[in-house]
This record gives structure tokens, C-alpha cells and sequence, in this order.
């Protein structure tokens, strides 16, 4: 019994003290949590982080792009990100004569700064609960596809309701699985200029080897400017529009920071799945992520032996190769640290825990006794199908001339309906002749092929026979299971590996031409594999979805129930979110443990000027040998690169502002270590850390290193 007490009182205190760092709140209702970061070492009110009313720290962050999130530090619309955000936006300005992401580009006034058309930042207006307006007309007798089509009309209404007569965009967002539905409503400023970036060497220092890694150096930051009319809304881009007034600019602190102090990380975090139950777990862990890092290795060591052949090929192919690395490395982390935390079991007890619970009453039983037995279910289901799903994309479409030649598709389509004109067929010509330019531009058709051998091979021997396209059954009995054979064939033959022969036949291209495009070997495949995955695999992925998503929704509300005392925090949909937590190192495994922070003289002990990665840029070299670091430095006379902290974060949350204790600006989080990527399904405090770069670096290198020290007297700077 004694020992009973006290392993019951353990375990509670484990739960409170695993609760404590994991979370990404919503702003709006942050008075819940004001108590719990008070008490972590908070100095200000939740008014002064979310307000409707007042002006308050949540006006200075912005959705940048699609998928970041940027902080505004001036009153004239500048805004910080990371480097990686900012990454296509600086590469598409650079060529041979202007490299601007070798050697980085700084305006040096407000007429050098460079437009960005596509690029865009929204600015959340508010955001509001309209479960009850979205729900109306809902139960529980509905289908799952009836359910979906009142929710839908219900959302038309709110938001049209919502947009009239003003400029605002408006969206609503299902939390906890569509128990309950947000309106955002957001500004959305389209004129965006870069204004400064570092080079390569230190926006990117350490590149693919350090990605996910502590300890790091990375200097992942890049400065861009809100542009906006004379009236200070949005606009689209004209030489007539002036800097954004903002409401409220972020001070950034040069007071630093030291391990345990608090921290805040206010962004916008993508996707995670912390109720996932542990069927979908196991799925992830055994199935799912295997194949795609298997499939990834394949592609990448192909990619990395021609890059290390051909320095042409190394350009063309740095940016695949590290979209692809990215979620590669964060697979292997993520399974890693999912095993090495005992998730699948952890979710089992809770599980356990739920379904004893569910059986204790007529009315729960009916509503959520069910729930796990009917994961199981689905999960098996769906695990082949989710498989090959998987197949198609990574082997499937790992081949770039597939997914080349699917867009002519279109074209096909277009040309065999008698309705369609010749002006629309001209339109799609020329829109294809524009990708042509840029395919070819970064295509290594030798690599393509090698790629193409190696994944078709793998998707043959282990996708189940029902799912293996026609057109690929076919060659494989004709070339007796000899991929080369059947490779040299179609890579020979195809017009899809001369991009000569692709031009002409666009320039001369008819209607009637598209059987052409029918015949050829490379275009009948990529069809082929098309066509298994619209008849085969979507449809009953999709049907299977939507049951497990409505599982998921019933299961969240019955954990909610379960215990009414905890606060769930809703998984992440690319809505604003608080995260908070400490400055903090940690232990990834026995004997090691990580220091909270790097300093500028471990980017010299890095420095190795035969890895591409680790080399150090001369001036940078200079500027630390005079330990020339102005008012940056740290109180312990160093300079202070990068950080980590147990803020919980996820993809999305790259260029999130860290805050200190006072709502100023310490750092700009960019990535997460290895060994805590199992977070978007498990959090844990030992092995989680956000990592971040420190703004005085960041300031440092404007300042000192590229000479734009102007940019600095916009910025509010707080000793
Ligand atoms: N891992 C970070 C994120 O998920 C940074 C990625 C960009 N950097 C890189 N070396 N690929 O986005
Ligand atoms: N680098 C990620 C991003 O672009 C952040 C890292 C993470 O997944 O936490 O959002």
C-alpha cells in the first residue's frame, strides 16, 4: 500500500512536471497560463502579449510566406526572419555577377532594397471562437459527410460576413480536431523587400551536417521590410508605396540571458499530432518512417556522389538536396527519440486508462467505449494503403523527370476536348515552355537515372502487386527485371531528357499533337503511376482519413472529459501560438551533456575550408580575432551565437521571435535538436530543445560585419 501511495504520488508529480514546458497556447486565451509562466519567471501581463484592444506584442508578429514566421522591429516595417525563409526569396535576386546568397546582400538605403513578388505577410488582425456559429445544425446523428457539408456552408457565411466591405482576409480554423473553430482574421501586405542577408557561410554555416544538431552555429537570420500605400494598407508592390507604420515593433534586448532564465517563442507552428493514438504511433515509427528514410538515403547518397563530381551539379542540386535532407534527418530523429522515450507504451497506459474509463457509464460507453478499438481498426486498414501512398511520392515521384512530365498532363487533357480553344491551348504552351527553362536549368539526367533504377527497383520489389503501375509490370517482364536495361531504353528515348526537343515540340505544337505526347515511354510511365494513385490509393486513403479523423475528434473531447482539471493545448494548424519555457542544456545520452549555448569561437574551431559546410569567411575571421564585438558582446566578454531552450516548437516556428521574461527580443528560433523531433507527437523535457540564434550575433553581423550598422538606429535597443 505504502509503496502503492508513493508511486501514485510520483507519477502525478511526473505528469505536472511533464505538462509544465510542453505547449503552444493560444495567445487569446493565455490568462489561463499567465499563473504557470508567472511562476516559471514571466514580468509582464497576458494583456501585454495578446490584446484586441491595446496595442500588444502580438502586432509585431507576422506569418511570413507560407510556412514562417518573422517579427517586426522598427516602427517603419522591419521585420526579422531566419535565413532559410528568407532562402528563395534571396536566390531568386542572385546569379553568377550578384551572388547574394555566397556572399550576401546588405541595401544600404531604402531605394536598394529588392521587391519579391509572391512573397507575402500577414498580420493577425484578431482571432475569435465561433464553435457555436460553425457547429449550428450539427449532431451526432449526422454523417461524417453531412456533418462536413453544414460546417462548410456555416463557414462560408462567417467569413463572408467577416470580409465585407474591408480589406481583411479571413479564415476558420478547426482546434482539437473540429471540437472547436477559430476565426482569424489577418491583413495581408504583399509588397515585401529584402533588405539584408548574410552569406552562406554564416546565414547557413554548418548547412546540412549541423541541420537538427547542437551544438550549432548558424547565423539564420535575414531582414526584410513591410511595404505598404499611403494610407498604410496593403498594397501590391509600386515604387509609390511607403515603409509599414507599425503598431507595435519588438525591443530587442542586449542584456542576454543565462541557463534557466524564461523565455516565450510567439509564432506560427505547423502540424503536430500530441493526441495521436499509439496505433498511429507504431505506424510511424515501424512503417511509414523506415520507407521514406530508406527511400531518402537512396536518392541522397546518388545526389551527393554526382555533386561531389561536378561543381556545376553541386549548385544545381544544393537546394534539392537539403529539402530533401531536412525531413530525412528529422525522420531518423524523430523515430529514434519516439523509441527511446517509450511513446508507443506511454500512449498505451493513457489508452488503457481511457477505455477503462469510457466502460464506467451507459452514456460514455455509447460514446467513447468504442473509440480504440475502432483506431485499431482503421490504423490496420490503413496501413497499406498509407504504404504505398508513401511509395508514390518518395520512389514514385522521387524521379524528377516524372513529376516533370506530369505537367503535361494539362496539356493532354486540354488537347483531346473538342470545347477548349486554340487561345487557352497557346496559354498552356507558353506556361510549359517557362517550366521547361527552369527544369533544365538544375536537371542532371545521368543522376535522375541512377535514381530512377534504384527507386523503381525498390517500389517493384516491395509495393504489393495490385498497387504496381501497369506500364511498369509491363517493362518489367520485357526487360526481364533489368531496371538498366529498361532505364537506358526510356532515358534515351523519351523527349523529356532533351530539353532541345522539348522546346521544339512546344514551338510547333498543334492540338492533335498531344499523341505524341501519349507515346512517349517516359510520359506513358509517369501516366501509369499516376493512374494507380487516383484510382487506387486516394480514394480509399481519403474514405479512411475522414473515419480516422472523426476518431480522433470523439477521442480528444473524451480525453478532455477524462480529466477536466489538465489544460489541453490544441495541436498546431499554422495558427499564432505562445510556447514557453527555459534557457536550458540538456543530456541526449550518458556522459554527454550540451552547454545552453555556442560561442563565435567555436565557428573557428569548426572551420575546415575543405567541407563546404565549415567555411569561415575571412572578415568574420578578423572581426573575432579583434574580438571586435561592440555592446553585442555577452557579459562574459563573448560572443554568443546561438542558444537552446525548452520551448516547444515545430516546423513553422522557424523565425519566431524568443522573448525574455520582459517581452524583448533575445534570439530568433530556427530549429530544433535531433533528439527531441519525436516532439510533434511526444513532447519530453529531457530531450526537447528549440534552437535559436542570438540577436546580438545577428546584430553584430549587420553592425560590424556587412556595415549596415544604419539599420540598427531604427531598432529599439534595450540595454
Ligand atoms: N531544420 C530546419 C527546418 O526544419 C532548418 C532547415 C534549413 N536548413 C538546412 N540546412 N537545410 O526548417
Ligand atoms: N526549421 C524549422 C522551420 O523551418 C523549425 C524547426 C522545427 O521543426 O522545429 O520551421
Amino acid at each position: 500500500m505504502y509503496k502503492y501511495i508513493i508511486y501514485l504520488f510520483i507519477s502525478l508529480i511526473s505528469v505536472n512536471i511533464a505538462y509544465s514546458d510542453e505547449g503552444m497556447w493560444i495567445p487569446l486565451l493565455l490568462s489561463d497560463r499567465i499563473e504557470d509562466m508567472k511562476s516559471m519567471g514571466l514580468k509582464i501581463s497576458a494583456e501585454e502579449i495578446y490584446s484586441i484592444n491595446n496595442s500588444s506584442i502580438k502586432d509585431a508578429i507576422v506569418l511570413f510566406g507560407g510556412g514562417c514566421t518573422a517579427e517586426i522591429v522598427s516602427p517603419s516595417g522591419l521585420i526579422l526572419t531566419n535565413h532559410h525563409c528568407g532562402y528563395s526569396a534571396i536566390q531568386s535576386h542572385s546569379s553568377i555577377e550578384t551572388d547574394y546568397l555566397a556572399n550576401g546582400f546588405w541595401a544600404m538605403n531604402k531605394n536598394e532594397e529588392l521587391p519579391n513578388p509572391g512573397l507575402k505577410v500577414s498580420i493577425l488582425v484578431k482571432m475569435e471562437d465561433v464553435t457555436d456559429y460553425v457547429l449550428k445544425g450539427v449532431n451526432s446523428d449526422l454523417t461524417e459527410y453531412k456533418r462536413n457539408e453544414i460546417i462548410e456552408k456555416n463557414i462560408a457565411v462567417i467569413i463572408k460576413e467577416t470580409t465585407d466591405k474591408n480589406h481583411y482576409e479571413a479564415r476558420v480554423v478547426p482546434f482539437y480536431y473540429g471540437n472547436q473553430y477559430y476565426l482569424i482574421v489577418s491583413e495581408v501586405f504583399t509588397d515585401i523587400r529584402l533588405v539584408g542577408a548574410p552569406p552562406s557561410s554564416i546565414g547557413k554555416f554548418g548547412g546540412d551536417t549541423d541541420n537538427w544538431v547542437w551544438p550549432r552555429h548558424t547565423g539564420d537570420f535575414s531582414i526584410f521590410r513591410i511595404y505598404a500605400d499611403k494610407n498604410n494598407k496593403p498594397a501590391p508592390y509600386s515604387p509609390d508605396n511607403v515603409p509599414y507604420q507599425a503598431r507595435k515593433h519588438l525591443k530587442i534586448s542586449l542584456k542576454g540571458y543565462d541557463e534557466g532564465d524564461f523565455t516565450f517563442v510567439f509564432g506560427y507552428p505547423g502540424t503536430t499530432n500530441e493526441y495521436a493514438p499509439s496505433y498511429q504511433i507504431s505506424m510511424i515509427v515501424f512503417d511509414e518512417n523506415p520507407v521514406n528514410i530508406a527511400l531518402r538515403e537512396k536518392r541522397l547518397n546518388i545526389i551527393d556522389k554526382y555533386m561531389n563530381k561536378n561543381q556545376l551539379t553541386r549548385i544545381q542540386y544544393s537546394a534539392k538536396y537539403a529539402n530533401i535532407a531536412n525531413y530525412w534527418k528529422k525522420m531518423t530523429g524523430e523515430s529514434k527519440g519516439l523509441k527511446a522515450t517509450g511513446a508507443i507504451e506511454e500512449k498505451m497506459n493513457l489508452e488503457k486508462q481511457f477505455q477503462q474509463w469510457a466502460n464506467t457509464s451507459p452514456e460514455r460507453i455509447k460514446k467513447y467505449s468504442g473509440v480504440l478499438p475502432a483506431f485499431e481498426y482503421y490504423y490496420k486498414q490503413i496501413n497499406p494503403v498509407n504504404n504505398t501512398f508513401n511509395y508514390f511520392i518518395e520512389a514514385g515521384l522521387g524521379v524528377e523527370v516524372i513529376r516533370f512530365a506530369w505537367n503535361f498532363n494539362s496539356l493532354v487533357e486540354m488537347s483531346k476536348n473538342k470545347n477548349v480553344n486554340d487561345v487557352d491551348i497557346s496559354n498552356k504552351v507558353n506556361t510549359l515552355k517557362k517550366s521547361v527553362t527552369v527544369f533544365y536549368k538544375n536537371y542532371n539526367a545521368d543522376l535522375d537515372k541512377e535514381i530512377f533504377i534504384s527507386l523503381y527497383e525498390d517500389y517493384y520489389k516491395n509495393v504489393e502487386k495490385c498497387y504496381i503501375p501497369d506500364e511498369m509490370a509491363i517493362n518489367v517482364k520485357k526487360y526481364r527485371g533489368d531496371f538498366n536495361k529498361w532505364a537506358n531504353k526510356i532515358f534515351s528515348e523519351s523527349m523529356f531528357l532533351c530539353e532541345k526537343r522539348v522546346i521544339d515540340f512546344l514551338d510547333s505544337y498543334k492540338k492533335n499533337d498531344y499523341k505524341k505526347i501519349e507515346k512517349d515511354p517516359v510520359y506513358k510511365l509517369t501516366k501509369s503511376v499516376y493512374d494507380v494513385y487516383f484510382n487506387k490509393i486516394i480514394v480509399p486513403y481519403k474514405k479512411l482519413s475522414i473515419s480516422i479523423d472523426s476518431l480522433q475528434r470523439i477521442y480528444m473531447a473524451g480525453l478532455m472529459e477524462m480529466m477536466p482539471q489538465k489544460q489541453f493545448y490544441p495541436d498546431a494548424n499554422s495558427t499564432l501560438r505562445v510556447a514557453y519555457g527555459k534557457v536550458q542544456g540538456f543530456s541526449p545520452a550518458d556522459a554527454i551533456t550540451y552547454h545552453w549555448h555556442t560561442v563565435l569561437e567555436g565557428i573557428i574551431e569548426k572551420e575546415d575550408s575543405t567541407i563546404y559546410d565549415y567555411r569561415v569567411d575571412d572578415k568574420l575571421k578578423e572581426l573575432n580575432s579583434r574580438k571586435d564585438y561592440g555592446p553585442c558582446s555577452d557579459k562574459d566578454g563573448t560572443m554568443h551565437v546561438a542558444f537552446i531552450a525548452s520551448n516547444h516548437t515545430t516546423g513553422g516556428n522557424s523565425g519566431s521571435p524568443v522573448l525574455n521574461a520582459y517581452g524583448e527580443l533575445i534570439g530568433i528560433n530556427f530549429d530544433r535538436c535531433w533528439e527531441g523531433t519525436m516532439s510533434d507527437y511526444y513532447y519530453d523535457i529531457s530531450k526537447c530543445r528549440n534552437i535559436s540564434v542570438d540577436i546580438r550575433y545577428c546584430l553584430f553581423i549587420i553592425d560590424k560585419y556587412a556595415g549596415a550598422g544604419y539599420l540598427l538606429d531604427e531598432m529599439t535597443i534595450v540595454k
